[in-house]
């Protein structure tokens, strides 16, 4: 059974870390010798000057909001290829693992590899699914390329006459923090491990996976869940809409985690119908890139 507990505020949201200008247009012409013309022309080229992308994630393409100020770092270029798990990771003496690339969709975070605890994405938002329960909580909440594919997974299975509610999206470090040790203080340490992580270890806090469930199991996040019409269509269909049942049957020795139907993790389809093909676990699919 996995902890079914409210979540907290949005907080700490990350934005991304100092910019530098691109080159300047280089004028030359006799003409312009002239001093003072010269230091006029290029003060008004400065005004046009934008930001360049955060050298967070080199491989991902960037895209500039238009603004010249603001600035948005997108989902990875799925044409793109992308560093192996290895390469993904700031290795610490004393300090835990911290992954380097919190906002791609490809980010592998486990118990070997935090998120940095103040990441939070910039784009959630909520998804037009079900929930059981009323608001506009973070729990709702999910990236906004995720969350699109959330509201056409639950509109397939609707139109098969399946029922699936969202129940817990997006935490942030606080709240998982929170989550954890309600769960080691009701289940135990050892058993609290098997199905909840520690702060900073969940994909919650990415904003790319998002609990689902059902009426048939009483909204709950249960392991039945996975044998209702409801568990067993994700499984079969779940990539077509880019997620993977991260947490698969007889894999807590490679993921950590025992079997979670209810847990869905957006990779984007290009990756998600190979994980599928394959039934690799996303930590093995990873080390094979
Ligand atoms: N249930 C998964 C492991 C989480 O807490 O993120
Ligand atoms: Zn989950």
């Amino acid at each position: 059974m996995h902890g079914n507990i409210v979540a907290g505020n949005v907080e700490d949201i990350c934005l991304p870390e100092g910019s530098n200008t691109l080159p300047r247009s280089i004028v030359a012409s006799a003409f312009l010798a002239v001093t003072c013309f010269a230091m006029v022309f290029m003060a008004a080229c400065s005004l046009d000057a934008k930001p360049e992308p955060t050298p967070e994630e080199p491989a991902a393409p960037h895209v500039d909001s238009g603004s010249g100020m603001a600035f948005i770092e997108p989902f990875d270029d799925p044409t793109e290829p992308l560093p192996m798990a290895r390469a993904t990771i700031r290795r610490g003496e004393s300090e835990p693992d911290i992954v380097v690339n919190p906002s791609s969709r490809l980010v592998l975070v486990n118990k070997e590899r935090n998120l940095p605890p103040d990441y939070a994405p910039e784009d959630l938002v909520r998804p037009n699914i079900p929930f059981p329960f009323e608001g506009e909580l973070p729990r709702m909440m999910m990236r906004s390329e995720a969350a699109a594919a959330i509201e056409e997974l639950v509109t397939a299975a609707g139109e098969e006459g399946l029922v699936i509610f969202g129940s817990s999206g997006y935490r942030s470090y606080e709240t998982q923090r929170a989550i954890f040790e309600s769960n080691v203080q009701r289940r135990g340490e050892t058993e609290a491990n098997r199905f909840s992580a520690r702060p900073g270890q969940s994909e919650h806090q990415t904003g790319l996976a998002m609990d689902v469930t059902s009426p048939d199991v009483g909204y709950g996040l249960v392991q039945s869940f996975g044998d209702t019409a409801e568990g067993i269509w994700i499984e079969e269909n779940a990539h077509e809409f880019g997620f993977i049942v991260r947490y698969p049957r007889d894999s807590e020795h490679i993921t950590g985690y025992a079997y979670e139907p209810w847990h869905l993790r957006y990779v984007g389809c290009d990756h998600a119908k190979i994980i599928r093909d394959t039934s690799l676990t996303f930590e093995e699919y990873m080390q094979e890139r």
